[in-house]
């Protein structure tokens, strides 16, 4: 099992997006694929058109219910570990247990023991939280999302540190990078901070993801940019990135 966080400091830089693509374009490359959503937004579901109302926070997950008891198949092939559509009191209770247990999701996921070659993509809320924390703390690898902005600039020290935290001299721990989104090539403010991003991270540049109305029309139909327009740009964009990922877990 690989565990890929997909993070942010900021919210709606397109963590969601970026996470049910990614798990459909690592999917596409052979690789069994849970997606798993870590967010009590609970939004990533829409993205896979599962309506269902199970999931991580209801009461039950923290009483023993096992978590391949909750994952859904979905049509994408991916399969989908919802947050679940829970009461005020369930997600009290579930971020109280992940803040007792630092490493209740890594254990998780364990306990499931599932084959090698499985990718888990955890989507996760923006900024700090208990739920940035254990998924930093299961993963193998962290992808954080950034815009070519300055707000999402000002924000990289923040999220380095919290990588140093979670995840810097943990054994499984492989790496992190950067996924610049919602590049524009028309706009020259957004040109300079993506050079300068790629010039500061180098090899750590998942890649650029363009601005592309096809990637949220996909949402629109509940599916992800390969079953929505497999020949569009964000196609072309979040296909390299799933490369960037498989290449860095080495396969
Ligand atoms: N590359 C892109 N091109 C066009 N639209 C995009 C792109 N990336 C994201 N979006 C759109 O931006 C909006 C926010 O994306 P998304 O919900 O994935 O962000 P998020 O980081 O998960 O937000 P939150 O912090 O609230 O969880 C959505 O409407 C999505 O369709
Ligand atoms: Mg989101």
């Amino acid at each position: 099992m690989k565990v890929v966080a997909v993070v942010s400091a900021k919210g709606g830089v397109g963590k969601s997006t970026v996470s049910a693509n990614l798990s459909a374009a690592l999917q596409a490359q052979g690789y069994p694929v849970i997606a798993v959503d870590l967010d009590p937004q609970n939004g990533l579901r829409y993205h896979f058109s599962l309506h269902q109302s199970t999931g991580l926070g209801l009461s039950g997950t923290i009483h023993g219910t096992p978590l391949s008891d909750i994952i859904r198949p979905t049509e994408a092939g991916v399969a989908l570990l919802p947050y679940g559509e829970c009461t005020e009191q369930e997600r009290q209770d579930f971020e109280a247990e992940l803040r007792h247990n630092k490493r209740w999701l890594s254990e998780k996921l364990h306990g499931m023991s599932l084959a090698d070659d499985v990718m888990v993509v955890i989507d996760t809320p923006p900024g700090p939280s208990v739920y940035l924390s254990q998924a930093l703390t299961a993963a193998s690898l962290a992808v954080v999302v950034v815009l070519p902005d300055a707000g999402s600039y000002a924000t990289l020290p923040q999220m380095r540190s919290l990588i140093e935290t979670y995840c810097l001299g943990r054994p499984d721990f492989i790496d992190y990078g950067l996924l610049i989104n919602q590049v524009e090539q028309a706009h020259q403010l957004g040109k300079d901070i993506t050079q300068v991003l790629r010039t500061t991270f180098d090899e750590r540049v998942v890649g650029l993801v363009h601005t592309d109305q096809a990637l949220s029309e996909a949402l629109a139909y509940g599916q992800n940019i390969f079953q929505y327009r497999s020949y569009s740009e964000g196609a072309r964009d979040m296909q390299a990135c799933g490369q960037w990922v498989l290449r860095r877990l080495g396969l």
